[in-house]
């Protein structure tokens, strides 16, 4: 029986982005995933008779979530919905779900790389029918409609919804399918990579080691690595998704996958270390002794991504958020491709995706992927990577000074001021906002700013224009300071200090990047006023 819930009309998203994200306790409040669901649910035009995927990863409150939008979507008149065993999609394979099985569109429960468990955060985003995350359009609709909403329709009774069996079942007049969370995606890789190159490389004795961090991953690296590749068991760690990750921050950087980088730069080093995050999308690459910088990482796929043969073809176009080092701008120059440069957030790059415009695109933070899906993928990077280095029978190492005599390098850093006040962060931006038009000629030690603005992007398929979106300095000589406040985090603010400086081809290469940067850094801090405005002197995290 369909219910009818009164609610009171209200709404914690965040404007800008595709999702909400808030800590477990939040959502515990009676009817708060309710409201939002409703609210995505109302926006939903064609919903009548359509397909729904569902999926999370695995954190705590994900099977609870899940119950409650299976009883949600059932009284709303979606015809099916296809749900991970045990509530598990990464978030690249639920973009995919969304894809091969022409559904209307997804919800995927994650807080990507935030801690989870009873203490952690938990969140709730909706994908579109093309796999990738809601645009603005859709999520400025989702957030209006919460500011009106005050009721949602749920179904009353009947059974819990078993999700450990295989196989379709009824929720009211709606088909519940529990679908293998791993094997559609797995059989996507097949397709895109050089399975048999890999084996062979294996086989001549390449090792590597997977760190699933306790979340989603696991059992998609279980499959395609140990499984489908045949790298010895083990290969795999911290392969079982937990609720709590185990206590961790499944965030795949130098700082919070410390244990495998450690390993990765010791004597017992495999050949290749890799790690991806709560959710799947993002990844962590390091060679035997080399950290791969995700900027650079970027660049060496787009400069190799053609040896696989998904990309033999070669690649239309590349794109890159703009806090992302221009590392790939030089790759795309030689290739003779066009690269664009979007806003920070993978929402930018579906429609140039969608168009054909480009192949490849990445982040900074971490994100890398290509058209086969509408999300960044870590597996699929930790693929490529292996298929690159099986075709070239070079290191990681090898590879990436041979990218750099070729390319030069940009040497680069991202600096986080995490749990600021807003209002002091708030106040920096735009004190420094006001400030941009009369900061050229300024000089900062040799530095000298050659033009500073506000970052805007216009969108080349649809028009659609997104203003704000970080504060660019550009020096002499192209070095460059770019600013902008998380959209992600949970508490506070987080300011997001990136810094960039090229060293051409023939030029000191193989430098400590906090060393090369350091001129850079100090200019940074004070042209911002970061000690003036948050009381903090130093960054919480260096990536
Ligand atoms: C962060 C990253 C951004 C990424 C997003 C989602 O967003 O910086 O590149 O797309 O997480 O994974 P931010 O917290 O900076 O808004
Ligand atoms: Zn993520």
């Amino acid at each position: 029986m369909i219910s009818t819930v009164s609610v009171t009309p209200f709404s914690d998203q965040k404007p800008g982005t595709s999702g909400l994200r808030k800590a477990v306790g939040v959502f515990q409040q009676p009817h708060y995933a309710e409201t939002f669901i409703q609210s995505v649910f109302d926006v939903l035009a064609d919903k009548a008779g359509a397909v729904l995927v569902i999926g999370g990863d695995g954190r705590f409150l994900n099977r609870e979530v899940i119950g409650k939008a299976v009883r949600m979507a059932a009284a709303n008149g979606f015809a099916r919905v296809l749900i991970g065993r045990g509530g598990i999609l990464s978030t690249p394979a639920a973009s995919h779900v969304i894809r091969l099985n022409g559904a209307l569109g997804g919800l995927i429960l994650s807080a990507s790389h935030n801690p989870g468990g009873p203490d952690g955060d938990f969140g709730i985003k909706y994908n579109i029918a093309n796999g990738g995350p809601a645009p603005e359009s859709v999520t400025g609709a989702i957030h209006a409609r919460s500011l009106v909403l005050d009721r949602y329709l749920t179904l009353e009774g009947g059974a819990d919804i078993d999700l450990e069996t295989l196989g379709e079942t009824r929720v009211g007049d709606m088909v519940v399918e529990i679908i293998d969370p791993v094997a559609a995606y797995a059989d996507l890789m097949e397709t895109l990579f050089d399975f048999d190159a890999i084996r062979a490389h294996r086989a001549r004795g390449f090792t590597l080691s997977f760190d699933a961090m306790s979340a989603v991953t696991g059992p998609y690296a279980h499959e395609i690595l140990e499984r489908r590749l045949g790298f010895t068991p083990g290969s795999v760690v911290n392969g079982v998704p937990l609720e709590d990750f185990g206590g961790h921050h499944p965030d795949p950087n130098i700082v919070h996958a410390r244990e495998l980088y450690d390993r990765m730069m010791g004597p017992d080093a495999p050949d290749f270390g890799a790690a991806s995050d709560g959710d799947g999308d993002r990844n962590l690459v390091i060679g035997r002794g080399r950290f791969v910088a995700p900027s650079d990482a970027l660049a060496i796929l787009a400069a190799n991504a053609h040896l696989a043969p998904g990309y033999a073809r070669g690649l239309a176009g590349v794109a890159r958020s703009m806090p992302t080092s221009a590392a790939v701008d030089r790759v795309a120059a030689a290739l003779d491709i066009p690269l664009h440069e979007t806003p920070t957030g993978w929402k930018f790059f579906g429609n140039l995706l969608d168009a054909g415009q480009v192949t490849l695109c990445g982040e900074e933070s971490a994100g890398a992927g290509s058209d086969h899906v509408r999300e960044k993928d870590g597996l699929w990077a930790v693929l490529l990577w292996l298929n690159i280095l099986a075709v070239r029978g070079v290191s990681v190492d090898e590879l990436i000074q041979e990218h750099w005599r070729r390319f030069g390098r940009n040497y680069y850093v991202r600096h986080d001021y995490e749990g600021v006040s807003s209002e002091g962060a708030d106040a920096l931006m735009a004190a420094l906002r006001g400030r941009l038009a009369e900061l050229p000629g300024q000089r900062h030690g040799d530095l000298v700013i050659a033009s500073a603005d506000d970052f805007a992007y216009v969108d080349p398929v649809d028009g659609s224009v997104s203003e704000g979106q970080g504060l660019r300095i550009l020096f002499e000589g192209g070095s460059r300071v770019v600013y902008r406040l998380s959209g992600t985090g949970t508490s506070g603010a987080t300011l997001r200090v990136y810094i960039e400086r090229y060293e051409p081809a023939d030029g000191v290469l193989d430098a400590d990047p906090a060393e090369a940067l350091s001129a850079l850094v100090e200019a940074g801090k004070a042209i911002a006023g970061i000690e003036r405005f948050t009381g903090r002197t130093m960054p919480d995290v260096a990536t």
